[in-house]
């Protein structure tokens, strides 16, 4: 990875943050925008698509399949599908890059289409499980070869006879779930999936929208609620024009950032605002942070809404270990909020965190550890002790981002906060998800330059 924010980075502390600004699209949306676009008949046009490199990979993948994909010169994107069942063997390799949704996604789709592919991607994606993926696709008919413990490279031979499949989701995973629908397309019958903790639900919510016949419903398993999906195999789904609610997942930088930043007043609209995806403001408004939601609307089938948020005096909460699927993507950056609040924050059943671009866990310990906070680490909990203030920030020592770009925007985030400033190794995994990071954070007033 090259460009502009390739190499070390450092964050100043910063006064106050001010501005309004619209953040880049959602990640999660626009893979599965370009997915079904591709799946579909006739043509999709896609406002708002995040043109990080996480997606540009599974734009690339797509086109590789036989789907015509471009942008035109206002910035919109266009994909003519081919129709489901209907994609092209690809000629080479296809290269996920750091894109773990894409990825598996992908997957699911080439499971359940008469062809071959081999998959690859970077050193944080060939480390992270996929046989969360392939073991409940290889039940629809298709075969994998993996390397040794299920990982990337690996080959798909997918089904030429797929069948629907069954299947109850062992971790709260909407990837596992979408790539498991998105399979069912090409099966006859009836594709169905059970999750007992709720995920994020943009695959359902935009099968629906392309014409996939859907059902959802509350259902009771071994005593507890459960969610059912059936979706019905084989529907033609027809290209749709689809707009991408800002990243709520990427809001959560600058929204910290202002809360953290006494005097700051800043506007993000636009932001997605599904349930699945809001766990993190519920929990900072637990936590005292003054954030005002505003004009609260529906876009392409999804809720968004504007936000307000004002510096803000934080105190520590414990966080349940049911909310962790809504907000999966924010606790490194909650950490951050937690280091600069009073008294102690406890996250709890953050076993999935472990799995992501990076043991992010692991990862988000160390780093405070180094930026002078005291922390516990459990197998699937942490715990960061408050300054009730600045934190004392980094002493030189680079935090190390480990491909992953979410570790890389909240040790900034820390040290716009902190009394010193904090440095990071390498800000390049930042255009995976948010390629403009830096100069929108800029523009709000973050001091952020190369080091
Ligand atoms: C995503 C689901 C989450 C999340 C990821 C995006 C998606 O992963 O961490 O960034 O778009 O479906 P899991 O579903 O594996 O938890």
């Amino acid at each position: 990875m090259a460009g502009p924010m390739a190499g070390p980075m450092t964050a100043q502390p910063t006064e106050a943050l001010s501005g309004t600004t619209r953040l880049p699209g959602d990640k999660s949306i626009s893979h599965r925008a370009l997915m079904l676009g591709g799946l579909a008949v006739g043509e999709t046009s896609i406002d708002g698509l995040l043109e990080g490199e996480d997606v540009l990979a599974t734009a690339a993948a797509m086109r590789a399949l036989g789907a015509e994909v471009e942008r035109d010169a206002g910035g919109r994107w266009h994909v003519w599908g081919r129709g489901i069942g209907a994609l092209s063997e690809p000629e080479d390799v296809i290269d996920m890059g750091n894109a773990g949704t894409g990825a598996r996604l992908l997957l699911g789709i080439l499971a359940s289409h008469p062809l071959t592919a081999v998959m690859t991607g970077d050193a944080s994606l060939r480390r992270r499980p996929m046989a969360r993926v392939t073991e409940p696709l290889a039940a629809c008919g298709a075969e994998f070869v993996a390397r040794a413990g299920g990982l990337l490279p690996l080959t798909v031979v997918g089904s030429r006879e797929p069948l629907p499949l069954d299947y109850r989701l062992p971790v709260p995973s909407a990837q596992v779930k979408s790539a498991v629908l998105l399979a069912g397309l090409n099966a006859p019958g009836e594709t169905r999936v059970v999750e007992t903790e709720a995920t994020r639900d943009h695959s359902e919510r935009m099968l629906a929208y392309f014409g996939a016949s859907l059902r959802r419903s509350d259902i009771e398993l071994d005593g507890a609620g459960a969610k059912e999906v059936v979706l019905s195999g084989q529907p033609e789904l027809t290209g749709r024009p689809v707009t991408v609610p800002a990243d709520p997942s990427s809001a959560a930088f600058p929204l910290v950032a202002a809360l953290l930043l006494p005097g700051s007043e800043i506007r993000l609209t636009g932001v997605g605002m599904n349930p699945q995806r809001s766990g993190l403001l519920t929990t900072l408004q637990e936590m005292g942070g003054d954030i005002a939601i505003e004009n609260a609307r529906e876009e392409g089938g999804e809720p968004v809404a504007d936000l307000l948020v004002r510096g803000s005096s934080l105190h520590g909460v414990e966080v349940p270990a049911e909310r962790a699927p809504s907000m999966i993507d924010e606790y490194p950056v909650l950490a951050m909020a937690a280091a600069a609040a009073e008294g102690r924050t406890v996250m709890n059943g953050l076993g999935e965190l472990r799995l992501k671009e990076s043991d992010r866990l692991a990862a988000v310990a160390r780093g405070l550890g180094l930026c002078g906070l005291s922390v516990e680490e459990g197998p699937e909990s942490l715990a960061v002790e408050g300054c009730k203030g600045r934190p004392p920030g980094g002493n030189n020592q680079p935090i190390a981002t480990e491909l992953d770009h979410r570790i890389a925007m909240s040790f900034l985030v820390l040290g716009l906060a902190s009394e010193r400033p904090v440095l990071i190794d390498d800000a390049a995994p930042i255009a995976t998800s948010f390629p403009d990071f830096t100069r929108v954070m800029q523009g709000l007033g973050a001091k952020l330059g190369n080091a």
